[in-house]
Formats: structure tokens, C-alpha cells, sequence
């Protein structure tokens, strides 16, 4: 199956299965093959938790407001941290955008089997602005789609999976 989780699609608060074990290991492939070109690529956030994630949106309400928050960070259950198939690497700062690293990810992820979830130019699709180091695992064949066609996975789920 094809799990999305968005602004219009949520989790329940009891759904907490952790970081998929598939996701692990296709991470520490892609990581380890992104250090024998001499980068170094790691996981800074993998699983979140619904608790976890409220705390993280709340604060953020807290320093930016509501309005300001949604546009950056998720509300309690509609993380994609919480499905356990989301890895933000690197550094959580747009100036990641501008790293070999990020340059290296972009081209070479899809064959791990991940896809840049939040692109730059697509945040009224997407609804985030661009984060270059937020990746989702969404399986080899479908990331290969998504990067050659380069479209978002709402669009590859609404022309592919709801369209059948
Ligand atoms: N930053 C992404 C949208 C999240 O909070 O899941
Ligand atoms: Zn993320």
C-alpha cells in the first residue's frame, strides 16, 4: 500500500510505529555510499511520535503564531515523522540547499528509494515552504517516478493512486 500524510490526510494519535526498519537500512546505505565521495550525510530526525510532535508544533506556535507555524511545521498527526518513513538529514536549515551534500541527495536519492518531499516552487501543493533536508521513503519504483517526472507526491497520488 501508499500511505500519504498531509494537511488533508492524519494519523491517529495512537499510531506510533516508529522508524520503519526498511527506511533504516536504505538510510545507511544511501549514507553509506554518499561517504565514499567523501560526504557526510546522517539522519538528524527519523520517527516522531504524536506527543512529540504536538510539543514541537506548539512551541513553534508559541515563537511565530498559528498562521506563521503551518507553514513550517505540522500540526499532532499530520506529521510525516509520525509514519516512521520521513528522515530530515543534515542540518534543518535552508542553507542546506547550498551543500554538496544536498546537491549529492537530490540526484542520488530516488535510488535509495526517497524523494524530496517538500520542494522549492511547490509549497501550494505541498503545503510547506521548501525543506531541503526533509526526505520521504516512498520505495524505489515510486521515487523514480517522482524524480524523472518531477512532480510531488500529492501529485504522483492523485494521478497515479487515485486515478488508479
Ligand atoms: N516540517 C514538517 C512539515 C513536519 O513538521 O512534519
Ligand atoms: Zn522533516
Amino acid at each position: 500500500g501508499i500511505m500519504i500524510v498531509n494537511k488533508s490526510y492524519s494519523l491517529p494519535s495512537t499510531y506510533n510505529p516508529g522508524l520503519d526498519s526498511t527506511v533504516q537500512s536504505k538510510a545507511n546505505l544511501m549514507f553509506a555510499d554518499a561517504k565514499t565521495v567523501g560526504l557526510n550525510i546522517y539522519l538528524s530526525s527519523g520517527f516522531r511520535s504524536y506527543s512529540t510532535q504536538k510539543n514541537i508544533y506548539n512551541n513553534y506556535v508559541s515563537r511565530d503564531g498559528k498562521a506563521k507555524a503551518d507553514t513550517y511545521s505540522a500540526r499532532a498527526g499530520t506529521s510525516e515523522h509520525q509514519t516512521g518513513l520521513a528522515t530530515d538529514i543534515n542540518s534543518v536549515s535552508s542553507s542546506f540547499a547550498n551543500t554538496n551534500s544536498y546537491k549529492w541527495l537530490i540526484k542520488n536519492s530516488y535510488k535509495y528509494g526517497f524523494i524530496l518531499r517538500y520542494p522549492k516552487g511547490k509549497e501550494y501543493i505541498t503545503g510547506y515552504m521548501y525543506e531541503p533536508w526533509h526526505y520521504r521513503y516512498v520505495g524505489i519504483e515510486v521515487a523514480k517516478i517522482i524524480y524523472e517526472k518531477d512532480i510531488t507526491y500529492e501529485e504522483y497520488y492523485a494521478t497515479y493512486i487515485l486515478k488508479g
